[in-house]
């Protein structure tokens, strides 16, 4: 398959040939090549960052949280603007539940003493008395078995609270204390729809006086919540595809991302509409090249409240159509003047999964040294490339680290944007997706002046 000959020759280096000569030069004696070839120059000469900065202007005028009216005036204008530049596209529903919270309530009493825990099943009613045990982060295959009929105490981070939720449903808990990895609050979020156990969560403090408790011997807890159910909501991905002509299809996808919802009463605008940004601005740009790959930008609603929308785009694909995808390519805040701090390429680093260099990153890190700086690629999650990684799909999320201040507040907005940051990220994410999509390849790799791969290193570097 292309997927793997592609990254086969990027990590194997060129065979090229010289004066008749076939010269096999391995990837690490190549030396990064200087400046963007002609092939790049016909998508990077045509980015616009004002173009960017305008669309995050207008998405950024309201807050976009996922089942908000907010949400559908952007969804609709970015599908819009897909339709404009000739794409075939896609407003696609999707239900979202949230929980009604104004009448939940809930006790935890252990030893005869009362916590006013938080309240992490919001629909559920329910209450229950059995031992507890300390079940770690609860990550996925490390819940023990002995946590059947008991109540879980789960310590946040690494996975997402939900996840953690059902890891511990799924071996038999009947109930679940969740203690904070950080700070000194107890508000982590909420259950999904169906996870009907009582789940409360308390501080960190008030966790780990748990534990030391359990160290000393068997701890029994008293578990009730009061909740008063879900309310459906409908969020929405956008999607834009071009096929390419039909003689010169290879039936291969590459997927480029972002997504455009926000946080509650937050305009967002470099969470996520920057991101949307560059995906709108690579629409428009490789909407007039000829490609043998089809190009699909997709917009992802409900990222903020789980992934929900790239989840659910992702559930929509056929084996077959998750198989013909070559790559996602996301870019989530890719424009904060204030993120980055003094890391090179403005802190711009690519996010894998499982913290390996993919087809993504290798395109992308290559791409990187010939239109501005190579860029490092690092370990996370927290995006719309998890989905995507899941189906096997090689991907990785584009970010400027550590992030912004303004991070999920009413300050990300528009006067925090800087234009230099969306043009360099724009530029490296446009030739690496063209360098998959343009017509010559894979022949091209094998051609003298075929781009080559560069070395790029892995950064353990903090986000927060
Ligand atoms: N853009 C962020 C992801 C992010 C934030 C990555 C800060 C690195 C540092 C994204 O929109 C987000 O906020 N994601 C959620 C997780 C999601 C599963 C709800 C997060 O990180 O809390
Ligand atoms: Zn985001």
């Amino acid at each position: 398959m292309y997927r793997k000959t592609m990254a086969a020759v990027l990590a194997a280096g060129l065979a090229i040939s010289v004066n008749g000569v076939s010269t096999y030069i391995p990837a690490q004696a190549q030396s990064a090549p200087a400046s963007s070839t002609a092939f790049d120059n016909k998508i990077i000469k045509k980015i616009s960052a004002d173009n960017m900065y305008n669309t995050i202007a207008t998405l950024s005028a309201q807050p976009r949280e996922a089942g908000t009216e907010g949400e559908l005036i952007g969804a609709k204008y970015i599908k819009g603007k897909f339709e404009e530049y000739g794409y075939e596209t896609e407003l696609q529903p999707f239900p979202i539940y949230e929980a009604i919270r104004n009448n939940v309530s809930g006790t935890l009493e252990i030893n005869g003493q009362s916590l006013n825990p938080y309240v992490f099943s919001g629909s559920y009613s329910g209450e229950v008395t059995a031992e507890i045990v300390h079940v770690g982060l609860a990550l996925d295959g490390q819940v023990p078995d002995n946590v059947k009929g008991k109540i879980a105490l789960i310590e946040r981070g690494g996975i997402t609270f939900v996840e953690k939720l059902q890891n511990v449903i799924d071996k038999g808990a009947v109930g679940v204390i969740l203690y904070n990895n950080a700070g000194t609050g107890n508000n982590v979020g909420v259950a999904d729809p169906g996870q009907n156990i009582p789940a409360v969560s308390i501080t960190r403090a008030q966790g780990l006086a748990l534990v030391e408790q359990l160290q000393k011997g068997p701890v029994e807890a008293h578990l009730k919540v009061t909740g008063s159910g879900f309310v459906e909501k409908t969020s929405y991905n956008v999607i834009a595809s071009m096929k390419p002509n039909k003689n010169r299809d290879n039936g291969q996808v590459v997927l480029v991302g972002a997504h455009h919802d926000s946080v509650s009463g937050g305009p967002g605008a470099n969470d996520d509409a920057s991101g949307v940004s560059a995906v709108l601005e690579l629409a428009r740009v490789m909407a007039k090249v000829p490609t043998d790959t089809e190009l699909r930008f997709v917009t992802f609603g409900a990222e903020e409240k789980g992934l929900l929308g790239s989840y659910h785009y992702a559930g929509t694909l056929s084996e077959e159509e998750a198989d013909n995808i070559v790559a996602h390519f996301q870019m989530d805040m890719i424009g904060s003047k204030d993120a980055g701090a003094d890391n090179p390429a403005g802190g711009l680093i690519m996010y894998t999964i499982d913290g390996q260099k993919n087809l993504v990153t290798d395109l992308a890190a290559a791409a990187g040294a010939r239109t501005s700086e190579v860029i490092p690629y690092g370990q996370l999650g927290r995006s719309d490339h998890q989905p995507f990684h899941e189906l096997g799909i090689p991907a990785a999320l584009f970010i400027h680290s550590p992030v912004e201040p303004w991070y999920h507040t009413p300050a990300d907005t528009i006067d925090k944007i800087d234009k230099n940051k969306l043009q360099q990220t724009a530029e490296i994410v446009g030739a690496s997706v063209y360098q998959i999509a343009r017509p010559d390849t894979p022949a091209m790799e094998h051609a003298r002046v075929a781009p080559g791969p560069v070395p790029y290193e892995f950064e353990d570097r903090p986000v927060q």
